[in-house]
């Protein structure tokens, strides 16, 4: 079992496939990241990735999310769930939907039973402004493959005031018909996404706003749960908040990241980073490095926070550009 000295049991492994999204989306995909980033060399291959899931799954982890830049771009994605699908996880991933209808049956196969879909508006022009692509209609066609073919379907929808605040009850009405879980996400900083205390729409904000228009109920929600669930009564589906700003929920937290290019994270905001793939390929022991890598975890965001978000210097953050992180 994997515990850091807060007594905080990870079993949660999230694994970024590639740095590379098909969409701009600003908050995550900087406009002046360097081009090749990365150099493919540095990146984890199939059996690399294999290897280390398998470690990991040893070691006590028994969910494993995979994340990206956009992780369905990856050439060899199909091949990766067919190798992941064999440990006793649950699997699931995070997209932006727009290859989902090509890997229908790989996910089926896989058993993957949950995908969390990307859509941060349900107008069409505000999505192309805010992606940077044309692809509204195929993502909302994926989303309703997905639930034609009884996944759990989460949609992702990172909340920015001055840019799409005024959508909030238009995504609960949409839960109205559709069982889905929309998630509303206060806005993070990470490397480049031009982050301000300005433009996060916080909690208390959504809720009072969505008052406005619906009555609602708390649901139940479970301790490591990064959401807090609402539904409307009568509506099929559930809305909920990822209050990663105004109230972070790190006491809970059963998460570790592993970048496309093989470092650990043992938080999304962690300074530092232990390289795991290095040590593979020099042939070394990593059980001792994923080990102390949850040990010296912080008790909330990093060590990099402090109070309140509304005190924050962003500039001070060290991290990386969401995109190269997976989320
Ligand atoms: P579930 O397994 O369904 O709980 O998925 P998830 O919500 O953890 O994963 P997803 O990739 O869909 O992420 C949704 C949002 O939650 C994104 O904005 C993530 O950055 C954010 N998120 C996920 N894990 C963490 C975390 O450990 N800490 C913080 N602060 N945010 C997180
Ligand atoms: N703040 C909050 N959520 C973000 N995501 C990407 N960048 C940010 C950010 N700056 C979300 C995307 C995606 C998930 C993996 O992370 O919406 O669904
Ligand atoms: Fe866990 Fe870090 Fe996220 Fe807090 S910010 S929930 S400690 S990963």
């Amino acid at each position: 079992m994997l515990t850091d000295t807060f007594n905080r049991i990870h079993d949660y492994l999230r694994i970024s496939l590639t740095d590379k999204c098909n969409l701009r989306c600003t908050y995550c995909n900087p406009v002046d990241l360097p081009k090749g980033y990365f150099s493919q060399a540095n990146k984890m291959s199939v059996d690399e990735i294999d290897t280390i899931a398998g470690t990991f799954v040893q070691l006590g982890i028994n969910k494993i999310r995979l994340t990206g830049g956009e992780p369905l771009v990856r050439k060899d994605a199909k091949e990766i769930i067919r190798r992941l699908s064999k440990y006793p996880v649950e699997l699931v991933i995070t997209t932006n939907g727009v290859f989902v209808h090509e890997f229908l049956e790989t996910f089926q196969n896989a058993g993957i039973r949950s995908v969390n879909v990307s859509l941060d508006t349900l107008k069409r022009e505000r999505n192309a402004l805010i992606t940077g692509r044309n692809e509204f209609d195929r993502v909302l066609q994926n989303i309703s493959l997905l639930l034609k073919n009884n996944f759990q379907v989460k949609i992702n929808t990172v909340i920015m005031k001055g840019t799409n605040e005024d959508e909030v009850p238009g995504f609960v009405e949409w839960t109205k018909d559709q069982p889905i879980q929309v998630r509303f996400i206060e806005f993070m900083p990470f490397d480049g996404n031009r982050w301000s205390k300005e433009k996060v729409f916080s909690q208390d904000e959504m809720l009072q706003l969505i008052s406005q228009r619906f009555d609602f109920i708390k649901q139940k929600d479970e301790r490591h749960d990064t959401t807090k669930k609402y539904k409307v009564p009568g509506h099929k589906g559930t809305f909920a908040i990822i209050s990663a700003m105004s109230r972070p929920f790190c006491s809970g937290c059963n998460r570790l990241r592993l970048t496309t290019d093989g470092k650990m994270k043992n938080c999304l905001f962690s300074k530092t980073e232990v390289d795991i793939l290095g040590a593979l390929r020099k042939g070394s022991d990593i059980v001792p490095l994923i080990q102390q890598c949850v040990w010296d975890k912080k008790e909330i965001q990093g060590g990099q926070f402090g109070t309140t978000y509304k005190n924050l210097d962003s500039s001070k953050i060290s991290n990386r550009s969401m995109i190269n992180i997976g989320g």
